[in-house]
């Protein structure tokens, strides 16, 4: 009798795996990305002597009923390039990696789900105007708490691509890594998310001092933070600081291929059912002996 029930609830555990678990839960939960950083992740490409955007959207670019965006007044639209067009206002706004990453998510995981994407990044902004109290910082965290509102949504990750303006001074750069440190820190704390992924990119251009920033980048060590390089990537002349459109689409692909090894995992949600069957079929196999 008993062995039976244990019977019932270890192939209801065994069928309840963590694919399945996440394939509920895409139906009716966001996945929320924030866009952080600075003109790379706002987005350039396609924009000629920074005055004109050149309106080409590539495929990989493309809208999406699954894909949506949380504009500047806060609510959510279906997105489309350019994604900062009314965050980073004051400058001209082409193709960043945001709808080529949600394209390549969607395109390798369908199961899961709506992608909501939350544009920050404002141009030739360094890390110390990203601190805890600035204006950036707490336009991010709001943004981050109105993608939330109402619920049926989560945060998943922050995509973040800055550091050209802080390769500009040694000082800067040498202090880069300590910075980076602090916001991650800060930001998780604030999202009330400790080990939210933070997937940033290495620099592909920028000031002087540009190495000792992508030695930062690439050295940090907080867990969960992943780092995918840009270096070699396409730069649009005449001042090769900005990725071109066709550079920004492998960028996004590069960041969902990132993205999708954090959810690869998901340890809090696979360990528990996996931790119950272990004990399911431990007292199972001690009746049945
Ligand atoms: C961009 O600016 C350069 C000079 O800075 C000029 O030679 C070029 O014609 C401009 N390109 C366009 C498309 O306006
Ligand atoms: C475009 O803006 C950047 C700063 O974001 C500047 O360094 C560059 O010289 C500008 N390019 C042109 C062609 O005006
Ligand atoms: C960062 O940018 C701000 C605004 O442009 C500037 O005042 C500041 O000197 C820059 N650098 C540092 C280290 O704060």
């Amino acid at each position: 009798m008993f062995s039976l029930v244990f019977l019932m609830l270890l192939v209801h555990f065994s069928l309840v795996s963590p694919q399945s678990l996440s394939t509920d839960n895409a139906l009716h939960v966001k996945n929320i990305i924030i866009l952080a950083g600075q003109s790379n992740m706002a987005g350039r490409g396609g924009v000629i002597n920074n005055t004109t955007w050149d309106g080409i959207v590539p495929p990989e670019c493309r809208p999406n009923p699954l894909i949506l965006r949380l504009s500047a007044a806060l609510t959510w639209q279906e997105a489309q390039e350019p994604l900062h067009r009314d965050i980073d206002f004051t400058k001209i706004c082409g193709v960043g990696p945001g709808m080529a990453f949600s394209n390549s998510v969607l395109q390798r995981d369908l199961g899961i789900g709506v992608i909501g994407l939350v544009p920050c990044a404002i141009g030739g902004t360094n890390i110390s105007e990203w601190r805890r109290g600035g204006i950036l910082y707490n336009q991010l965290v709001v943004r981050a708490q109105a993608a939330l509102h109402g619920g049926g949504g989560m945060i998943r990750a922050i995509l973040w691509y800055q550091g050209e303006s802080d390769a500009l001074d040694p000082e800067d750069a040498k202090l880069y890594k300590k910075r980076l440190k602090k916001f991650i820190t800060h930001v998780r704390s604030d999202l009330r998310s400790p080990l939210l992924p933070f997937i940033q990119v290495a620099l592909a251009s920028g000031g002087a001092y540009v190495d000792i920033i992508r030695k930062a980048q690439l050295e940090i060590d907080l867990p969960n933070v992943r780092c995918v390089d840009a270096k070699g990537l396409a730069l649009q002349p005449p001042d090769n600081l900005h990725l071109t459109t066709a550079a920004q689409v492998e960028l996004g692909t590069m960041l969902a291929d990132a993205f999708l090894q954090t959810m690869a995992p998901l340890p809090v949600r696979s360990s528990a059912p996996q931790r119950f069957r272990n004990i399911f079929l431990d007292l199972l196999l001690r009746l049945l002996r």
